[in-house]
């Protein structure tokens, strides 16, 4: 069971030098004390300003990431993955989501073919898509316009778009209201029915395999739901998915609808928000041209990670900062904190990316890794997160933060001053304040107000919440995301940790069936414990 990059000595080097960090004299509370070193770490590129200098780093420790980043190669790697290579190995997929947002001329090639002109179809389709519906031009069974959109999809096919239209709500189109339906818990569905008027409702079946039990559960919910309204399903609903899946239009004579929009296959889940995935949602819900403003923010922080030097590539340091804490200082989980509450969902958005694309047990040279990679990543918007698990991070086992901070807010006109500041002022009060004391802590001979410090940090600052710069920020993290697995030679694009769970659901679910058939049917077939909360479920009571 060996891994193949700590042979390498840069890895050697880090292990090495982070016993040196560790030292009493390279606490933080030194550190961030040199002179020039927030000018020395940190970077302005690509609309973010990213500031690294609370985190437990030196010149060693950067000189000696850039190394790393050297020996693996990890630019040209990525260089490789935009285009074309096939480096989802074990699915032998290449890996795409840049081409879904490259406005360059430049070909992308798929097995010989130029992969392009069917992004830029698909493109086209939905800004011409979104016009109708705006105009008017397509309209319900019944002849009114569409108010409502719901969003029928899972994981990569909903979460991307939950952060985008969240972060951008301020330009949505105020006669469309947004509603997700991801969870196949009833709850989800009741909770859209009772806001929705069934007349004016256009039902977007988003799913790249068209196979997910949850989806088409939900699917099939909102069919029967509109038939039962007595409305015509083939008027209410249009589907999102790869060419040819059992949901593609051309294919799909369970569920006629009005169109079918494709994603493709080279375009993992996780990483296909600037597909037809987001697109058709984002576009009716935003107009089309924010939606291409946030591909073309997202192309943007592509070229950066393509071609910034290492030492100015600002995903790139973000990735070996994320490997020096998860691996080296054994931080083992990440917090995403946005002061900002239109970020709220970016969060959930990243825990998909990040941990699905990172949690991997095996190489891509096919061995065991001594330590399975990945970290935990969780987040919640600033200042509340302060009310909530601030306690932890300052006195409990500490934890790596992310720190997201807006300059302009979108709503500046109530500004009534408490404590002779603004809201907006208070918040960055506590942006700023939060990562010092961290960093420094303070000492106390009440040991309950003892604070030990040297928490690291990185703060994000993007000027405002404009499309472009929700694009940066997406990409940023999707670039960070792949960098890392790069380095941890762990392929980010495959999930198959995810099957076993609904494998075993399945079998579950064919007793569940069979009882719904024979109230007689006994649940001999499956372990005692399972039978015992099937007996729960059946009998509608706890035993
Ligand atoms: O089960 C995990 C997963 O496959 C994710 O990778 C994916 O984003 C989600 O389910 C939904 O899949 P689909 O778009 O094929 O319905």
């Amino acid at each position: 069971m060996a891994i193949l990059h700590t042979d390498k000595s840069a890895w050697k080097k880090l292990k090495q030098h982070a016993d040196q960090i560790q030292l009493p004299e390279n606490h933080l509370k030194y550190l961030i004390k040199q002179t020039g070193r927030i000018k020395k770490f940190s970077l302005s590129d690509v609309g973010l300003f990213y500031d690294f200098s609370r985190q437990r780093i030196d010149d060693k420790t950067l000189e000696t990431l850039l190394e790393l980043a050297k020996t693996k190669s990890i630019q040209k790697q990525y260089n490789s993955m935009a285009k074309g290579k096939k480096v989802n190995i074990t699915e032998k997929r290449a890996a795409l989501h840049t081409a879904s947002r490259n406005f360059s001329d430049n070909p992308v090639f798929v097995d010989g073919k130029d992969i392009m002109p069917e992004i830029k179809t698909v493109r086209k389709n939905i800004k011409k898509f979104a016009l109708q519906i705006h105009k008017k031009e397509i309209t319900g069974s019944t002849g009114k316009p569409f108010k409502h959109i719901v969003v029928v999809g899972i994981g990569g096919s909903y979460l991307g778009t939950e952060f985008v239209s969240t972060a951008l709500q301020v330009y949505a189109n105020k006669n469309i209201h947004i509603h997700y339906l991801s969870n196949v818990d009833i709850h989800n569905f009741g909770k859209i029915a009772s806001d929705i008027d069934p007349e004016t409702t256009l039902w977007i079946i988003i799913s790249k395999s068209f196979t997910t039990a949850e989806t088409l559960a939900n699917a099939k919910l909102a069919y029967e739901f509109v038939k039962e309204k007595g409305l015509d399903p083939a008027k209410h609903f249009i589907s999102v998915t790869s060419k040819n899946s059992p949901g593609d239009t051309s294919s799909n004579t369970s569920m006629p609808n009005l169109c079918s929009f494709h994603m493709f296959d080279y375009i993992g889940g996780r990483y296909s928000v600037t597909s037809a995935v987001g697109g058709v949602p984002l576009s009716l819900y935003l107009g089309y041209d924010n939606f291409e403003q946030f591909l073309k923010g997202a192309e943007e922080m592509d070229n950066h990670a393509l071609n910034a030097p290492l030492q100015n590539n600002i995903p790139i340091i973000a990735a070996l900062i994320g490997i020096w804490n998860s691996y080296f200082l054994k931080l083992q989980s990440h917090a995403i904190i946005p002061y900002i509450d239109p970020l709220s969902k970016l969060a959930p958005h990243i825990q998909q990316l990040s941990m699905e694309s990172n949690g991997k047990a095996v190489s891509t040279e096919d061995t065991f890794l001594d330590d399975p990679a990945g970290y935990l990543v969780f987040g919640e918007p600033g200042t509340n997160a302060q009310h909530s698990f601030f306690q932890l991070a300052h006195q409990g086992r500490p934890f790596p933060i992310d720190f997201i901070g807006v300059i302009n807010p979108w709503y500046d006109q109530f500004n009534c001053k408490s404590k002779g500041v603004s809201n907006h002022q208070e918040l960055w009060a506590n942006l700023i304040s939060q990562p010092n004391a961290l960093a420094i802590g303070k000492d106390n001979k009440n040991k309950a107000k003892y604070f030990s410090g040297n928490r690291p940090s990185s703060t994000i600052i993007i000027n405002d919440l404009s499309p472009k710069n929700i694009g940066h920020i997406l990409a940023f993290y999707e670039a960070k995301t792949v960098f890392e697995a790069f380095i941890m030679d762990i392929n980010p694009f495959d999930q198959f940790g995810v099957e076993l769970g609904k494998i075993t659901a399945s079998g579950i679910r064919k007793e569940i069936a069979a009882k719904n058939d024979n109230s007689d049917h006994q649940f001999t077939s499956v372990d005692p414990t399972s039978k015992l909360y099937l007996d729960m479920l059946f009998s509608g009571n706890i035993h």
